[in-house]
C-alpha cells in the first residue's frame, strides 16, 4: 500500500487534514447538493419506510459514531434506535423483529466482533447494512447493503478521518430515513441538506484551531486525568474524545454525559483535573453551564468547546474557550471532532508516544 505522510509529521495529522476533502467527497456520495436532496440510488433500495426500528452495531470509535447516529435517526425519522457495542450484541440473545434492520459500521470491514454481529442478526432473519471504509473486507460482502465511506486508506491507529466519514453516511442516511418516513418535509430535507455541505467548509475552519489546541495540550500533557463532558450529540463526542485522548497518549480520560456529572464523576474534581466541555449553544446549552459552575466551584480547570454565543452566555470566570464557528447543531460532532482531534494528537506529540502506532493496540481487531 503506497501511502505516504505528505508534508506532516504523522500520518495521524495528514488524516486528520483530509477530512474536509473526504468528508465532501463522503456526503457527494449520498447527498445531491445542487438539488437540496438525498441521493436515494446511494442507500440501495433500503426500505426505511417499512421499519419498525434500527440496530447499530459496532467497535471503538465506530461504536461512537453509531451513538451520534442514534440520535439523528430518533429526531429526524422518529424511528428507534438500539445501539450496541458489537461484543455485547453479539452475546446478549435479543430478539430482532423482522421489520428491524441491522447497521454494523466498521473501518476495517474485519473487527471479528462486529461480523459475528453481522451474522447473528443474518441468522435473525434481518437485513445487513454495513457502512465499511474498506470495501473489499469480510463485512462489506457478506452484507446485504453495502455504504461505502470514502475516506481512503487510514494508517493512523487511532481513527480520525474514518470516523467523520461514518458520521457522513449516517447523517445522510437519517435525513433520508426522515423523508421516507414521512417526517421531514422537502424544506425539512433541503434545509439539512444545505446544512450537511458547509460542513467540509467549517471543518477547514476549526482546522485553523491548531495552534490554540497545541497550547492547550502543551499543559495537558502535565496531567494524569482528564474528564471530557457533553449533552446531546456531544455526549458521544466526550466519549471518543476521551478514547481518542488516551488511546495515543495513554493519559486516563473519562467521557461522560454532563448531566451524569452530579452522579460520580464531581467526586473526582480538584485543581489537577483538567474538564473538557464540548458545548456548542442550544437549547440545553444553559444545563451544561450548571455543570461548568458545578466544577468552577471546585476549582476544576474548564475548557469549553462552543461558539460565540456560547461564550458569551457561558460567563463563567477561568474558563478557557475555543471558539468555533455558528452552525445548524444537527452537524456539530462533524466539526467539533476536529478540535478534539488535534487536542489528543499534540497531547500525544508531548507526551512523546508513538503516535500511528500507539502501544498495545491494533488498527483492525480481527481476534475476539
Ligand atoms: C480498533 C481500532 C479503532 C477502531 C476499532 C473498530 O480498536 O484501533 O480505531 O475504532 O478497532 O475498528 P473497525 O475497523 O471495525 O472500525
Amino acid at each position: 500500500l503506497m501511502v505516504d505522510k505528505g508534508n506532516h509529521r504523522h500520518f495521524m495529522a495528514k488524516e486528520i487534514y483530509e477530512q474536509p476533502e473526504v468528508v465532501g467527497h463522503t456526503l457527494g456520495h449520498y447527498l445531491d447538493f445542487a438539488g437540496g436532496r438525498c441521493a436515494p440510488d446511494a442507500i440501495g433500495g433500503i426500505d426505511f419506510a417499512s421499519l419498525d426500528r434500527l440496530s447499530i452495531t459496532a467497535c471503538g470509535t465506530a461504536y461512537y459514531a453509531g451513538l451520534v447516529a442514534k440520535y439523528w435517526f430518533e429526531r429526524f425519522a422518529r424511528l428507534p434506535v438500539d445501539i450496541d457495542i458489537a461484543s455485547e450484541f453479539r452475546y446478549r440473545e435479543q430478539p430482532l423483529t423482522p421489520n428491524g434492520l441491522s447497521i454494523v459500521v466498521s473501518q476495517s470491514g474485519e473487527t471479528a466482533d462486529t461480523l459475528a454481529s453481522l451474522r447473528y442478526a443474518k441468522a435473525e432473519g434481518q437485513k445487513v447494512a454495513a457502512i465499511v471504509n474498506v470495501q473489499e473486507s469480510t463485512i462489506a460482502r457478506e452484507s446485504d447493503f453495502v455504504l461505502p465511506t470514502l475516506a481512503g486508506p487510514e494508517i493512523g491507529v487511532a481513527s480520525t478521518k474514518a470516523f467523520s466519514c461514518q458520521l457522513s453516511v449516517l447523517a445522510s442516511l437519517a435525513v433520508a430515513a426522515g423523508k421516507a418516513r414521512g417526517h421531514l418535509t422537502d424544506v425539512d430535507e433541503e434545509r439539512l441538506v444545505r446544512a450537511l455541505s458547509e460542513i467540509p467548509r467549517l471543518m477547514s475552519q476549526a482546522l485553523r484551531l491548531e495552534t490554540q489546541m497545541e497550547a492547550l495540550a502543551r499543559d495537558l500533557a502535565k496531567v494524569q486525568h482528564i474528564l471530557y463532558l457533553g449533552r446531546g450529540t456531544s455526549y458521544p463526542l466526550a466519549l471518543e474524545g476521551a478514547l481518542k485522548l488516551k488511546e495515543i497518549s495513554y493519559i486516563h480520560a473519562e467521557g461522560y454525559a454532563a448531566g451524569e456529572l452530579k452522579h460520580g464523576p464531581i467526586a473526582l474534581i480538584d485543581e489537577n483535573m483538567p474538564v473538557v466541555v464540548i458545548a456548542p449553544y442550544d437549547r440545553i446549552f444553559d444545563k451544561t453551564v450548571s455543570n461548568m459552575q458545578e466544577v468552577a466551584a471546585r476549582g476544576g480547570r474548564i475548557i469549553l468547546l462552543t461558539d460565540p454565543k456560547g461564550r458569551d452566555a457561558a460567563a463563567i470566570d477561568a474558563v478557557e474557550t475555543v471558539i468555533l464557528p455558528e452552525m445548524p447543531s444537527t452537524i456539530t460532532p462533524l466539526v467539533y471532532t476536529i478540535p478534539i482531534q488535534l487536542l489528543a494528537y499534540h497531547t500525544a506529540v508531548f507526551m512523546g508516544t508513538d503516535v500511528d502506532q500507539p502501544r498495545n493496540l491494533a488498527k483492525s481487531v480481527t481476534v475476539e
